[in-house]
């Protein structure tokens, strides 16, 4: 029987186990702390660090493959991985071509990928030239370690400039992207298994609020006219990068039709967790068969419509939910809890998927759902 490791315990890791522990395969985890949302579901939680030798050899023994569930892990603990002789999808390259935001953008540039006008900042002046060419609002991004839009600001003239500088510079290098005017964001999926195979899920459209992935929509035919252009930006960004597993990319649609990819992610990914309920073959089991080599499942949707929003959390306090009794009485809803031990502000703490026939009310009964939980 397989052994999977995965270097992360969070709930991405929880959700790639939970997809695939009816095959019984066996899953090996490497968390910084005991008791993670993966942890929790394997009996191999490996407490450790990503540049802690001992703890990253305890991890990858017996694994026949390892997986990531994100992608800031320290390029150089992918590395040692790979050079022990062990096999990981995605693998040290893909990750350090994605990991770093303008490298991200250089790649997917030099493939012939519409991307924003971006540029590298090294200065304030840098900003300001960009903005001259380019135009304001422009957004400063970190090029590293960004998640849920922390690292990202919006400038809008020349006098927010030097603040704008002064602040993301503290987290390190940085690059400015003209800001774009999109009528939706939109995400999609596709994995790649090891021996080439191919398969794109249906196009999503995700709602962010303050940065943060808040609602995912699909909707059977949607978004139907865009898929031969995603297909083609899925099948050319995967081969470029020799990519194996699933990827989430997320795009912005500009109003004559076009599309942008804004970013990609080397891993299953917050718009494709409707999939678990709303498709065939969810995101996650499709990961573990791409890095297996195995067959893929089918992608089609289920259902007409499945929308999911996310359970963020509200304060600094222990987890507590309230309102599970009452949100499991509604029919085509389905709540998953991380299992994390505290909550913050904005941080993902679960999810809840809704099924249905009319996307609009299908979005209704998620934010009623969601509405009946409290963290
Ligand atoms: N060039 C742009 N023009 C307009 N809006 C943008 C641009 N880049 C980013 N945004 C907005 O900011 C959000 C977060 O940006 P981005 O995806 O780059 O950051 P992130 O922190 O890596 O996000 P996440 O981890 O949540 O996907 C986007 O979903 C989009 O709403
Ligand atoms: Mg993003």
């Amino acid at each position: 029987m397989k052994t999977i490791g995965i270097l992360g315990g969070g709930q991405l890791a929880r959700m790639l186990i939970e997809s695939s522990c009816r095959y019984d395969f066996t899953f090996r985890v490497l968390s910084k702390e005991p008791m993670s949302p993966a942890g929790k579901l394997t009996r191999f939680e490996i407490i450790g660090d990503w540049d802690d030798e001992k703890a990253l050899e305890e991890f990858s023994s017996g694994c026949d493959v390892i997986t990531l569930e994100n992608e800031f892990i320290d390029f150089n603990a992918i590395k040692f991985l790979e050079e022990k002789g062990n096999y990981i999808a995605p693998g040290s390259n893909v990750v350090r071509s994605i990991q770093d935001k303008l490298l991200q953008k250089e790649t997917l540039k030099n493939t012939g990928v519409p991307v924003a006008d971006f540029t590298r900042i090294d200065s304030v002046s840098d900003i300001k030239d960009f903005a001259s060419l380019h135009g304001y609002p422009v957004i400063l991004k970190s090029r590293t370690m960004g998640y849920d839009g922390k690292g990202n600001l919006k400038i809008n003239s020349d006098a927010e400039v030097n603040n704008a500088f002064k602040q993301l510079s503290k987290r390190g290098e940085l690059l400015a992207e003209k800001y774009i005017d999109f009528v939706l964001e939109l995400a999609v999926q596709c994995s790649r298994s090891t021996n080439g195979e191919l398969i794109i899920y249906p196009v999503v459209e995700t709602i962010q609020k303050d940065h943060i992935c808040h609602i995912v929509k699909a909707s059977r035919d949607r978004f139907h006219y865009l898929r031969e252009t995603v297909s083609d930006l899925c099948k050319t960004i995967t081969e470029k990068l020799g990519y194996v597993g699933t990827m989430g990319i997320e795009l912005f649609l500009l109003p004559n039709s076009e599309l942008l990819v804004n970013e990609l992610a080397p891993r299953v990914h917050n718009s494709g967790h409707y999939t678990i309920e709303g498709c065939k073959t969810s995101q996650f089991e499709n990961h573990i068969r791409a890095i297996l080599g195995y067959k893929l499942g089918d992608v089609e949707l289920t259902v007409n419509s499945a929308v999911m929003i996310n359970i963020l959390g509200e304060t600094d306090s222990t987890a507590d939910y309230k309102g599970l009794d009452e949100l499991v009485k509604m029919q085509n809803t389905y709540c998953h809890i991380y299992g994390k031990q505290l909550s913050k502000p904005g941080r993902k703490m679960g999810h809840i998927t809704v099924t249905g026939e009319n996307l609009e009310n299908v979005t209704a009964n998620a934010i009623e759902a969601r509405a009946k939980l409290t963290i």
